[in-house]
């Protein structure tokens, strides 16, 4: 079967200067004003919002159909285990916000809506939508917090995701400490600016030190990792209508920090030290010293955040509250589109319910959607016109 944004299947390529879609228009509002009775009868809306993409190529939406295309766009978000709270987004509409001093500050109220008190909630930012065939406003970071990674002589510092963003933020002159947990700058483009970059403020990025329940020396690893996930490079795409910038953010599972980013061999590949650290035998898999490690650091980094009162979840915790999701949506008469790979957690797979099943494959709109730009822009290997214009060796 090939499902657009389903394993090799890539999600259908958007045409920013395409007219939104009446019909994808008509069937978002349909749902939309059936699922929310109190809306009010949905045929005069939608006559107003046919007659302005005839005008116009686009429509606006009401901020009850923003809130609630928002909802759903999480809702149908096949590769998240965590949608049982799709219902509790807080939506904050920033549709007015133009210059990038604005957008960035904007971001900043962002992360303090989502972590300021620690009592982390899920928030979404929606900026304005683009217009077809006009530039638009857009993050080019993958996440609004990030860690930067250094090629040094000793091998990378850092994150080795971002080495190559990393390389384009000192291109554009920023300077990072040159240590293995530097935050990264925010880069704001905008119509009619060139890219900037903003440092975000230190209270706006609430980290966790990870220490171990039991064993003393992890502490000296000189771990740490930021409370809140806020992706910022997925388009959210409602009714026919295209937000690129839309960042929005949950809270972590703690595999996504102990069993990827601090674990894989490609990210901070801290197995084998977990391993010294544990005295265990590494001479051969079968001692199965790598799951051993990872055991213990995953239960270091739930430990931590506990112990700092940041909200985190585990694995079968949320494995089951997701099967309590989709009872739910069943109940409710809809399919619940998730892809079997991004669902089951990546330790401990088969001793999780969701691991023991197969799912509804489908692309389910409202959505969110990485474009091929927006992700090479955020690996630091997109069009870059700073980089561009600037000559590599000086002319004479
Ligand atoms: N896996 C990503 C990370 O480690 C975050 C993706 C979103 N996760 C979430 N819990 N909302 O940073």
């Amino acid at each position: 079967m090939t499902v657009p944004g389903y394993r090799d299947m890539p999600a259908d390529t958007w045409d920013p200067s395409a007219p939104a879609d009446p019909a994808e228009a008509e069937e978002f509002l349909r749902l939309c004003y059936t699922e929310q009775p109190r809306l009010g009868p949905v045929e005069p809306r939608l006559a107003a919002v046919r007659a302005q993409i005839a005008a116009t190529g686009t429509y606006t939406h009401t901020s009850e159909e923003l809130t609630w295309g928002a909802k759903v766009a999480w809702r149908n978000a096949s590769r998240c285990i965590g949608r049982l709270y799709w219902r509790s987004l807080t939506v904050l509409d920033r549709r007015k916000a133009r210059t990038a001093d604005e957008i960035f500050s904007l971001l900043v109220r962002h992360l303090d809506v989502a972590g300021g008190g620690s009592a982390l909630r899920p928030v979404i930012s929606v900026f304005a939508p683009a217009v077809p065939g006009r530039p638009y406003a857009r993050v080019w970071n993958e996440q609004l917090i990030r860690y930067a990674g250094y090629r040094t002589e000793a091998g990378i510092v850092g994150d080795p995701r971002y080495v190559s963003f990393t390389d384009a933020m000192h291109a554009m002159g920023w300077r990072g400490r040159g240590g293995p947990f530097d935050v990264l700058p925010v880069v704001v483009e905008t119509p009619d600016e060139a890219p900037r970059l903003f440092e975000l403020p230190e209270q706006a990025v609430l980290e966790v030190p990870i220490a171990h329940p039991e064993l003393s020396w992890f502490e000296r690893l000189g771990l740490r990792w930021h409370a809140v996930p806020a992706i910022s490079n997925m388009r959210l795409r409602v009714g026919g209508v295209d937000y690129p910038l839309a960042p929005f953010n949950g809270w972590y599972m703690g595999t996504e920090i102990g069993a990827r980013n601090l674990a894989d061999p490609d990210r901070y590949n801290l197995l084998p030290i977990v391993a010294s650290g544990l005295g265990l035998d590494t001479s051969h898999e079968a001692t199965l010293w790598r799951d051993r490690a990872l055991v213990e650091l995953n239960r270091a980094v739930l430990w931590s955040f506990e112990r700092a009162g940041v909200k985190i979840t585990d694995h079968h915790t949320e494995s089951s509250r997701f099967l309590a999701h989709m009872r739910n949506e069943e109940k409710a008469g809809r399919p619940v589109p998730a892809d079997w790979t991004w669902i089951v957690p990546p330790m401990s797979g088969g001793a999780t319910p969701v691991f023991h099943r197969y799912y509804h494959e489908a692309d389910q709109r409202p959505n969110f959607y990485l474009d091929s730009e927006a992700a090479s822009l955020a690996r630091g290997t997109g069009v870059c016109p700073v980089l561009e214009s600037a000559p590599l060796v000086p002319v004479a």
